[in-house]
């Protein structure tokens, strides 16, 4: 429904200022939009009190006047929506969307004109700009987005950041500083007022734009710093274009910005048509022998990619229900240092001993796919001039998910540009993030879908390409076989209040063998118990999930791995109940129906961090009436991540909706439970 919106007229100094007013569905949230002072800005109250204080909107350009002062708001339009789509794959089957729309245009008498779009919604914020075509601006090249973030009683607020234009692109262990320590940070960037209200600011819909990171200019105000192109544009454009949309999630509780669909909601619907081809499931690989070093990704003696072991591989796919069996180093071009090899990957050449014809055909015959793998070392022209030959390589040989990987130094993507000339670019810069969408699109063609490694971070696009079906962008468990540091204890409930609002994550759980290197070696293990890596299918959502470890350390732990071998990937719905940033985490999530044998389960997952903790559980979200057998997997009374991971106790209980569990978590500790509908 359109109408148009009354401007609330206030007289401010020596000027009318003209404000528009929007608020969510149920009056929560209040923003106020104004030119007062003639220049663009915009505040957030959230139940009556204000969490963004006035904040600046507006762009400079290389060539054209900055559009920021001299501007007057001429003209609002309001619209409301409360309507629910469907997810092909997701955290949960139906989506609501339920949001008030206020579109106000601003306009310099002097010429120059740029519409800002806000959506209320009950639980954030997203905004847009979008610049009609005007003239003067067939070619834009912005140098700066003046937005701001100012947020209030800042002096008092708790933030949780990673650094942003550093070296290792998103794979950062998570900060907690006040808000006003907070330096370049990358988003989702979440932080708490004194209050307790929570507040998470991030983005939707990146496309042929560049990232948005916020830099602290003066305390308390975060200013959008987008990651530049090598030449130092930020943006370039041509013609009328709509910017991504800017979020601010807002909520009383944590858990409130994990049960919100803001980011999904402001992407645009399925752009592929049928996707039946995109395909949640399980998988495991040759992966983890390399990064623990008993297996390599180039050829010789200790050679991960063979065909044998890949004929193994899918043996103990097919026998445990896996889907899928990731093969990395199959192809020439890995010998010597592959981090700085990037010019020579072959993406259609395997090694000698890796038979890729044959492969198919046995993964067929045990209904088990290959899933392929694309390293890049970041050299995007190598692999772009491979592309098309690549994915036609894969769908001839039945594969349909791929594993992309961007290894590069932040600032070190190289590309040959249009005169042959090497350049280099952020892995969150227009260009790449042009260049990922392009290799998900091309996949697309292939009915091919696409798990990004070195990624640009989550915005929701999965809803417009649901074939991007997952992606790293933090640091993930490949950090505990060689990082310095591992990822400490509080990395997982930290990960769930930060990068998990962006959506889903290719992590790697389930290390079960937490002592490769003794388990004294505490900088080269998962910091966790074995609890802990069994709760990750639950509380870190995607919906391709690895069975991380080597076979072997399955086989020896039967008991724990049938968790594994039942939990799915694909939820009909999914809850955050309880948590705090950094501390714990409590997720309840129901699976989606496949066949007339699923749907009924629910599955439950908690993790905790360096602190052993018990957390009180209602089950009122099963179905009332209805008898569960809970399996519960927890942390055994001796249990404690750094001597004793292993203690596991699994009992079997019927419960219903009226009882509560108590969990009782170790150190850096877990619980996962399967309700098994009886
Ligand atoms: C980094 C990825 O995150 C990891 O999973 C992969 O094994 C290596 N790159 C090699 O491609
Ligand atoms: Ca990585």
């Amino acid at each position: 429904m359109r109408t148009s919106a009354l401007l609330l007229f206030a007289f401010s100094g020596s000027c009318f200022a003209q404000t528009a007013i929007l608020q969510s569905p149920n009056g929560n949230i209040k923003i106020t939009i104004s030119d007062e002072l003639t220049t663009p800005s915009y505040s957030i109250d959230f139940k009556n009190k204000p969490v963004i204080n006035s904040s600046a909107l507006g762009f400079k350009f290389k060539q054209q006047a900055p559009f920021s002062e001299g501007f007057k708001i001429t003209h609002t339009q309001k619209y409301t929506q409360n309507t629910q789509w469907q997810q092909p794959w997701g955290e949960r089957q139906i989506v609501t969307d339920n949001h008030n729309e206020v579109a106000v245009t601003f306009k310099k008498p002097q010429g120059g004109v740029f519409t800002v779009k806000f959506r209320a919604f009950n639980n954030g914020v997203g905004f847009r700009y979008e610049l009609p075509k005007q003239p003067g601006f067939e070619n834009i090249e912005i140098t700066k987005e003046l937005t701001e973030f100012a947020i209030t009683d800042s002096q008092s607020a708790t933030a949780w950041w990673i650094p942003a234009r550093g070296w290792n692109r998103y794979e950062y262990v998570y900060n907690t500083t006040p808000v006003n320590d907070a330096p370049l940070v990358h988003t989702p960037f979440t932080f708490k007022n004194k209050e307790g209200v929570h507040v998470s600011i991030h983005e939707a819909a990146l496309v042929d734009y560049a990232g948005m990171t916020l830099n602290q200019r003066r305390p308390g105000v975060f200013q959008a710093d987008l990651t530049p192109w090598s030449d130092g544009i930020a943006v370039k454009k041509q013609g009328a274009f709509n910017t991504p949309w800017r979020t601010i999630q807002i909520g009383s509780k944590a858990v409130d910005l994990i049960n919100s669909d803001i980011i999904l909601n402001l992407n645009e619907p399925n752009k592929l048509g049928d996707v039946s081809w995109v395909k949640p499931g399980k998988y495991v690989g040759i992966w983890w022998g390399m990064h623990i070093n008993t297996q390599t990704w180039g050829s010789g003696e200790k050679h991960g990619a063979t065909t044998q072991t890949t004929k193994y591989y899918m043996d103990f796919a097919a026998e445990y229900g896996f889907d899928g069996v990731l093969v990395e180093g199959w192809n020439i071009g890995w010998d010597g240092d592959w981090f700085f090899n990037g010019d020579v990957f072959s993406f259609t050449q395997p090694y000698d001993d890796f038979d890729i014809e044959e492969l198919t055909r046995y993964g067929k015959q045990k209904r088990v796919q290959l899933i392929g793998h694309h390293e890049t070392s970041g050299n995007v022209t190598n692999y772009r001039n491979q592309m098309e030959d690549a994915f036609a390589l894969y769908e001839k040989s039945n594969v349909s998910q791929v594993k992309t990987g961007y290894v590069a130094d932040g600032g070190n993507i190289k590309r040959i540009d249009e005169n042959g000339v090497a350049r280099h670019e952020w892995h969150d810069g227009q260009f790449m993030v042009n260049e990922y969408l392009y290799n998900v699109k091309l996949a697309a063609k292939h009915k091919i879908s696409i798990n990004t490694h070195e990624p640009i971070k989550d915005t929701g696009l999965r809803r417009t390409y649901p074939n991007w079906i997952a992606r790293e962008g933090a640091r993930g468990q490949e950090f505990n076989a060689w990082g310095t540091p591992p990822n400490p204890p509080e990395h997982i409930p930290m990960l769930a209040f930060t990068r998990m609002l962006a959506g889903p994550m290719d992590f790697t759980p389930g290390i079960f063998d937490m002592g490769f290197n003794g388990l004294g070696d505490d900088t080269n293990r998962p910091q966790t118990t074995l609890a802990k890596q069994l709760a990750l299918y639950v509380v870190l959502y995607s919906p391709i999930q690895m069975a991380a470890d080597l076979p072997k350390n399955y086989l020896a732990k039967p008991d724990a791995f049938q968790f594994i071998q039942d939990v799915p990937t694909d939820w009909q719905q999914s809850i955050a109940l309880d948590g705090e940033v950094g501390d714990f985490i409590v997720f309840a999530r129901k699976e989606r129906k496949r066949d007339k044998y699923s749907g009924n389960d629910w599955y439950l997952g908690a993790v905790t961090d360096e602190k052993a903790r018990t957390i009180e559980v209602k089950l009122d979200f099963l179905e009332k009436g209805k008898k569960f057998e809970a399996h519960i997997y927890q942390d055994g009374k001796n249990a404690e991540w750094k001597n004793n991971p292993y203690d596991l106790n699994i009992e079997k209980r019927m419960v219903t909706a009226n009882d509560k569990l108590t969990l009782t978590l170790a150190t850096s500790g877990g619980t996962a439970i399967r309700f098994k509908a009886l």
